[in-house]
């Protein structure tokens, strides 16, 4: 797929200013700084559409962006700030928990895990969690040009592997870097081949 257009929306701190839910909609989510801002910019082919920093905590609110007027992306803030004060950590679950389960035309969630890291904790816990509410997501490995494919294989079949100790199936998976635009088309043609299968719901 080719993106030709991507705009920024709009951005929401509750759930009242969502775009119409119209059109097939992915949101990226994972820990801050695990690279969803970057991606999201390395798959429009545009710096600085999403905004980006090397200190985590950086994306704050929901962002909706429009791909070719005819899907959405969604930039959200992360998880797992240890900075984060424990009321905060309340208003983000709600913020985001909310909007993933109640948005109808969520298609997929991107689940962005650093292929640095071994398993963490938190991750696995908002992955156990996707899965218990039954919505829908694959998995993004970020930052892939940081180590050798080796290790970066090493870290996926471990994280795999632990998904597996509670779940039968694995997710569709994906290696990304946004560095070097790596995993880029394999992504862009997953979305594309759920878009073409998408129906707008009556709302
Ligand atoms: P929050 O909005 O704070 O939750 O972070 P985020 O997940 O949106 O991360 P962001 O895209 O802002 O990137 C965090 C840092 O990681 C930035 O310094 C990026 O340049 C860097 N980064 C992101 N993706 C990659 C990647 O694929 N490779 C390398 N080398 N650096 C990356
Ligand atoms: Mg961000």
């Amino acid at each position: 797929m080719n993106i030709r257009t991507a705009e920024f929306v709009i951005s929401n701190t509750k759930q009242d200013r969502l775009p119409a839910a119209n059109m097939p909609e992915y949101a990226f989510i994972g820990r801050s700084n695990v690279g969803k801002s970057s991606l999201i910019n390395m798959l429009c082919n545009k710096k600085g559409l999403a905004k980006t920093s090397q200190n985590p905590g950086k994306t704050q609110v929901i962002n909706h962006f429009i791909i070719n007027e005819k899907w959405y992306l969604v930039d959200l803030p992360g998880y797992g700030f240890a900075k984060t004060a424990r009321t905060n950590r309340a208003a983000w679950e709600k913020m985001i928990k909310t909007y993933l389960e109640s948005r109808e035309n969520l298609q997929c969630v991107m689940a962005l895990i650093d292929s640095r890291l071994s398993p963490q904790k938190n991750d696995i816990e908002f992955i156990n969690w996707l899965g218990s509410k039954g919505i829908p997501f694959s998995i993004v490995f970020t930052k892939a040009d940081k180590q050798s494919k080796l290790k970066t294989q090493a870290n996926v079949e471990l994280f795999t592997n632990h998904l597996l100790q509670n779940w039968e199936e694995l997710p569709p998976y994906f290696i990304t870097s946004a560095e070097e635009q790596t995993g880029k088309d394999d992504l862009l043609n997953y979305i594309d081949s759920i878009n073409s299968q998408y129906v707008a719901q009556s709302i």
